[in-house]
């Protein structure tokens, strides 16, 4: 395995840019290439892909695909496939691939597919809720343990068990516990202790907090209100947990919502939809191990990540996806994506000399162009934008007359237009003079048309990605996340970092365990640094 920057690809790309990368210009392009979109679109499973209004060539994508051979992409994939302890810091394998592979196949499938069917049968008693009496399930967990299923239920709202709602307590901030529990009864609540370690301090504050309101409040039978999804049983047995769905070391806890970590989703949408999460996910799974790397879409994406990281010089991404069902998938891709590249060493613990995951962010469209979009279209950074698109709704339609129906479909109609016209106006822009000709010209007695215009334009060529997704459903939803998982995947092994621990997590989880005892009274501070003691000082007072 090689790292990217030593590469004759790399230096390759190099001449690349500075030849025709740096001033490369999208409306150009297309109008030199009449095919562009025919060639720079892709089709996988659930997702297609318009990367043509990125700034990238044939050439780039070429010297790129390079790269990735010369790095041993492939050889990376297929050793992770296997089950090679890949997580080389940790000496674990990473597959939560098996998780999605269908019985009999992929590592692990007996264990696997055991815990399956036992979460799938357990869920389905839960759902009879004429029987169980449960209304409210509350997930307790933070980080993987509490993003994925927290992105995916409102994402798969369509689906939900009209008869149960779905409650996510992370913060350790008692804030966020005593909202959820305020509408609660113990005798129709259900909790989920969700932790890979089950040693996670904001989650063991939140379980242990649940269960002294359930007893306070009257609930009885804590083995039948209280269930664990952790790898830690026997930690999960000393809780007084006595149902626990069980995961292994080598399901990463960003990659975790596929095992027991999923179960406040198959809860949500049902053991059948749930299996069907599973298989879109093994959909891409092929499609990621099968396609020639020219047409393999999270390979694709990965490459333009690194293309502009480390040539174009953009420090952050912004996702927009146009669907309010996925207004949490920016925050589930800042963990996928940041947690995992996040890293300033390579495997050999050397420090990089270039530089590794962008900033993550974004809001669903289209609530982000009423507040940074601004700074998109008009601001000095290069950010590329990723929009995802769903081209068919899926409102709840039950009790809505034709005519309400008909408006949302309009409202969705509406929606659609405003994805693309933004990824439209990032890359055309408006030139002063195009500004200056706007009829009616707008007034200001401060400064004259000239000077106006030039506030009214807009530089275009400002790079955009589209998935689009026919509807959002398990299966495709399953797939979405796949190829974010694998994209990840392909920019870390390009880079040649472990995209599997995360040990910067650690330090202020260390430092928070030493400070919390020196903010009682006359807790000890003189030996700390003086702004840390100045302010606990002042929180003290
Ligand atoms: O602190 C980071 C982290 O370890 C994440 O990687 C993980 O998803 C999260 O904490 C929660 O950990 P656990 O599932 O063990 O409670």
């Amino acid at each position: 395995m090689i790292r990217c920057d030593r590469t004759a690809a790399w230096a390759a790309l190099k001449g690349h840019f500075e030849a025709h990368g740096r001033d490369f210009d999208l409306r150009e392009a297309f109008a030199r290439d009449p095919a562009r979109f025919a060639t720079l679109s892709f089709e996988a499973p659930g997702v297609f892909a318009d990367l043509s209004k990125n700034l990238l060539d044939a050439a780039t994508i070429h010297f790129l695909i390079d790269m990735a051979r010369e790095c041993g992409l492939e050889a990376q994939r297929d050793a992770m496939f296997a089950g090679e302890a890949i997580n080389t810091t940790e000496d674990r394998a990473v597959l939560h691939t098996a998780l999605r592979a269908p019985r009999g196949q992929g590592p692990h499938s007996a264990e696997v597919h055991a815990v399956l069917d036992a979460m799938l049968s357990w869920v389905e008693a839960v759902r009879d809720t004429a029987v169980s009496g449960i209304r409210h399930v509350v997930n307790i967990g933070i980080g993987g343990s509490d993003l994925g299923p927290q992105m995916m239920v409102p994402a798969l709202d369509a689906y939900v068990h009209p008869g149960l709602q779905f409650h996510f307590v992370s913060n350790v901030d008692g804030h966020d516990i005593s909202a959820v529990l305020r509408r609660l009864k113990p005798a129709e609540t259900l909790f989920i202790v969700a932790s890979k370690t089950f040693t996670t301090q904001e989650t063991m504050a939140n379980a242990q907090l649940a269960r002294a309101w359930f007893e306070a409040e009257g609930g009885t039978d804590i083995a039948r209100h209280f269930v664990a999804t952790t790898t830690n049983v026997e930690a999960a047995a000393a809780f007084g947990i006595t149902t626990t769905f069980g995961f292994w070391d080598w399901v990463g806890g960003r990659f975790s919502l596929w095992s027991a970590i999923g179960l406040p989703i198959a809860a949500a949408i049902g053991a059948d939809h749930f299996r069907e999460l599973l298989a879109g996910a093994h959909a891409m799974d092929r499609h990621f191990v099968e396609a020639p790397l020219a047409a393999n879409l999270p390979v694709l994406l990965g490459l333009l990540d690194v293309w502009y990281r480390n040539f174009h010089g953009a420090t952050s991404r912004s996702v927009a996806p146009y669907h309010q069902g996925l207004r949490r998938l920016p925050a589930y891709l800042q963990q996928l994506e940041m947690e995992s590249n996040g890293k300033r060493v390579d495997r050999a613990g050397e420090v990089l000399p270039y530089a590794t995951s962008p900033v993550v962010w974004g809001e669903p469209g289209t609530n982000g162009q009423h507040a940074y979009f601004q700074m998109l279209h008009q601001g000095t950074d290069l950010i590329p934008v990723e929009f995802i698109l769903v081209r068919r709704p899926t409102f709840g339609s039950a009790g809505l007359d034709a005519d309400l129906l008909s408006r949302l479909e309009r409202q969705q109609t509406l929606l659609l237009a405003n994805g693309l016209a933004q990824s439209q106006a990032l890359m055309c822009g408006k030139t002063a003079e195009q500004a200056l000709a706007d009829k009616p010209l707008p007034t200001s007695t401060q400064a004259d048309a000239a000077t106006l215009s030039r506030h009214r334009s807009f530089p275009g060529n400002r790079p955009s990605t589209t998935l689009l997704l026919d509807r959002l459903t398990p299966h495709s939803l399953g797939a979405l996340i796949a190829l974010y998982e694998h994209r990840v995947f392909t920019s870390g092994g390009l880079w040649g970092i472990n995209s599997f621990d995360q040990w910067g997590v650690e330090l202020g989880k260390v430092l928070c365990r030493d400070l919390l005892p020196r903010l009682a009274a006359g807790g000890a501070t003189a030996d700390l640094d003086a702004s840390t003691a100045g302010l606990i000082a002042r929180l003290r007072a």
